[in-house]
């Protein structure tokens, strides 16, 4: 199953990211951000953060690869691998993996580095697409049971979103 969503603004961005943290705060997930630079993935990680009530600002975790958030309802992890490249992912990829197990958020920003582009385990993949300013399109795919639970579950309330 793809989920896709088409947001005309930041607020649609803010909707779809409300019904995909209401849908994990019980199970927490692991997910595989994918889009050019200016797509969206921070932006859209910040709104999940909202709703799972963390605290802390939620910055980019562009230069120091893993920013970590314990205020909220789940631990969150937010990984943007792009500076570490095909090499330096090489490195952590069995590290990622314990990041995927249990009730914990894990998003990750250039996951597409991972040497094998793909990581062999349970996991999301959001795509977005830049369409103009403030237009995105995001699909949602599963790879493995967990995260195919997820996106049945996401798929039974969006009618409470509409986009
Ligand atoms: N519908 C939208 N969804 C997501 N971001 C949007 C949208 N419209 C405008 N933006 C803006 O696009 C930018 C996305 O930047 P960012 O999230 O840092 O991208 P990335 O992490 O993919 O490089 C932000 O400034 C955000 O406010
Ligand atoms: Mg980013």
């Amino acid at each position: 199953m793809t989920l896709t969503y088409r947001c005309n603004n930041l607020e649609d961005t803010e909707k779809v990211a409300r019904l995909f943290a209401e849908t994990i705060e019980q199970t927490g997930a692991f997910v595989c951000l994918h889009g050019d630079i200016g797509a969206g993935k921070t932006a859209f990680t910040k709104f999940v953060c909202k709703y799972l009530d963390v605290k802390q600002k939620v910055t980019s975790p562009s230069f120091v690869i893993l920013n970590e958030y314990k205020s909220g309802k789940i631990p969150v992890y937010h990984f943007d691998l792009y500076r570490l490249e095909s090499e330096g992912v090489a490195t952590i990829s069995d590290e990622l993996e314990e990041y995927s197990e249990g009730k914990i958020l894990t998003m990750v920003e250039w996951a597409e580095f991972s040497p094998d582009t793909e990581l062999p385990f349970d996991r999301l993949i959001v795509n977005i697409t830049y369409l103009t300013d403030t237009e995105r399109e995001m699909t949602f795919d599963a790879v493995g049971e967990k995260s195919k639970k997820i996106l049945e579950k996401m798929a039974e309330n969006n009618e409470n979103i509409n986009l």
